[in-house]
């Protein structure tokens, strides 16, 4: 997996991932949206620390979402109670991208 980018909206910051050192910290999936955010200061809520248990960590995948690992049916049905949900929404804790492109989430 190569090195890629992911900007986190709406505060633009853009961060570098290098995959080689995942994973980053100890809350999300590996390699996770959050796992990147967590690692680089970038404020994004995880009040179940990962584990699909609250739907804090939404956030809306604005490019690169078909580069994201498959949801699944427990991510499916946590994701109906985030506020704002779109077509896009991920739970950032289980949202792996693989790095084939840049990418742009944003948190509601
Ligand atoms: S941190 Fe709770 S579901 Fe992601």
């Amino acid at each position: 997996m190569k090195n890629y980018k992911i900007t986190f909206m709406p505060n633009n910051i853009t961060v570098d991932v290098d995959p080689s050192k995942f994973p980053y910290g100890e809350t999300g999936q590996p390699g996770s949206v959050l796992d990147i955010a967590l690692t680089h200061g970038v404020d994004l809520e995880h009040v179940c620390g990962g584990n699909i248990a609250c739907s804090t960590c939404h956030v809306i995948v604005e490019k690169g979402f078909n580069t994201c690992s498959a949801m699944t049916s427990d991510e499916q049905d946590q994701l109906e109670n985030a506020s704002g949900k779109t077509a896009q929404s991920r739970l950032s804790c289980q949202c792996i991208p693989d790095g084939s492109e840049d990418v742009v989430v944003r948190i509601p």
